[in-house]
């Protein structure tokens, strides 16, 4: 079947400038944990194209607003992540938990009456969560995170409730379109040439996959059991928890989240973010189960930890290497792009992709 996207997508600027408003603008973007909200003032970023959203715990509440101060038009929060008061670094404009300047240096200067003050409130933008997933949404008129997650909700409800210790974190800068390394990530056609030393050993086959609004998930068997050979003695401290598959299993939350576990034991978050249309910034987290038994402490689960994140930069870099390639390859492809059965995922991110970008 041939492909939806054409490869004139893969590399313009126009098209991309389309996608931020058409896609991004319009949908329920994923941010952080709730965990990483935890504190007063603890503050995360988040860049949508050009606009930056500020998600922040103000006084136990957590709030997301346009990061653009009311004075002069500073961002409020510089850092991507961290821990300060909703404070502009410029001169010092604070605002309360409803977006309101509150604290102005040499306030009299001004001359503002209380109803000034409210006028010039934060633009506050849709915030939402799925258990432990921080969502925020800059369309006012969009479907609730529930409608949006839709059949997938539940699942990743309980996905994150048992999300644990965070055993990796590697960012990375692909010369390769964002869409393509979605794409790369919904079809497993590619792991017997490019994964041979790492994912192909997993096992994995099979093409049960189920479709949830623009969402969808790919559930597999894996060559061996959680508890099977090696495995009982590497799984053994993980037994007591309250999320279990049988193998694997790997979400996208369109339009740029893969969320994937292996046997419910080791989680996987990974974002991928447009920098430009040929450049993209791949963000993958490794986590391991939480459990009702201390796993601290132990050579075999520190063993354990290593190989996961090894395994992690080993897959991804892979895929860097093979999606670089592909950019290089789709300016100048005379086709259109070919879709089997294994790649059905690929279709359907496709398919949302235009329907957004043609406004449907
Ligand atoms: S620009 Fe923010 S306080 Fe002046
Ligand atoms: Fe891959």
């Amino acid at each position: 079947m041939d492909a939806i996207v054409i490869p004139e997508h893969y590399c313009s600027r126009e098209i991309l400038d389309k996608e931020i408003k058409n896609v991004f603008h319009k949908v329920w973007s994923f941010v952080c944990l709730k965990s990483e909200l935890a504190n007063d003032n603890d503050f995360v970023t988040k860049n949508i194209g050009n606009t930056s959203i500020v998600v922040q715990n103000i006084r136990g509440e957590i709030k997301a607003f346009l990061n653009v101060c009311s004075h002069r038009h500073s961002r409020i929060q510089c850092e991507q992540k961290g821990n300060r008061p909703l404070l502009c670094p410029y001169h010092g404009w604070s605002y309360n938990k409803d977006g309101i300047p509150t604290g102005i240096p040499k306030k009299p200067y001004f001359d503002f009456q209380k109803e000034d003050l409210e006028k010039l409130k934060l633009k506050e933008v849709k915030i939402d969560f799925c258990g432990e997933l921080v969502f925020i949404n800059p369309n006012d008129d969009s479907e609730s995170l529930t409608e949006y997650l839709d059949d997938f909700y539940e699942e990743l409800e309980k996905i994150s409730n048992n999300i644990g210790k965070e055993v990796d974190i590697n960012e990375m800068k692909i010369n390769a379109n964002w869409k393509i390394l979605v794409e790369n990530t919904l079809e497993s056609y590619h792991v017997a040439l490019i994964h041979t030393d790492t994912f192909l050993r997993l096992g994995t086959s099979g093409i049960d996959f189920s479709f949830a609004g623009k969402n969808s998930v790919w559930t597999t068997q894996l060559a061996k059991g959680e508890n099977e050979g090696k495995n009982a003695i590497i799984h053994k401290p993980f037994q007591d928890r309250d999320y279990k598959i049988d193998g694997y299993k790997h979400f996208i939350i369109f339009p740029n989240l893969l969320i994937s576990s292996t046997y419910g034991i080791s989680f996987n978050i990974s974002l991928i973010e447009p920098i430009d249309e040929s450049s993209s910034r791949f963000i993958s987290r490794v986590f391991v189960t939480k459990t009702h038994t201390n796993t601290e402490n132990s050579p075999l689960v520190d063993a354990y930890y290593k190989s996961l994140v090894q395994f992690n930069r080993d897959v991804f870099s892979e895929d860097k290497e093979i999606c670089e390639h592909v950019q290089l390859g789709v300016q100048s492809s005379p086709y259109s792009g070919q879709l089997s059965k294994e790649e059905k995922r690929v279709w359907h991110f496709q398919n949302s992709i235009i329907n957004l970008l043609n406004d449907k």
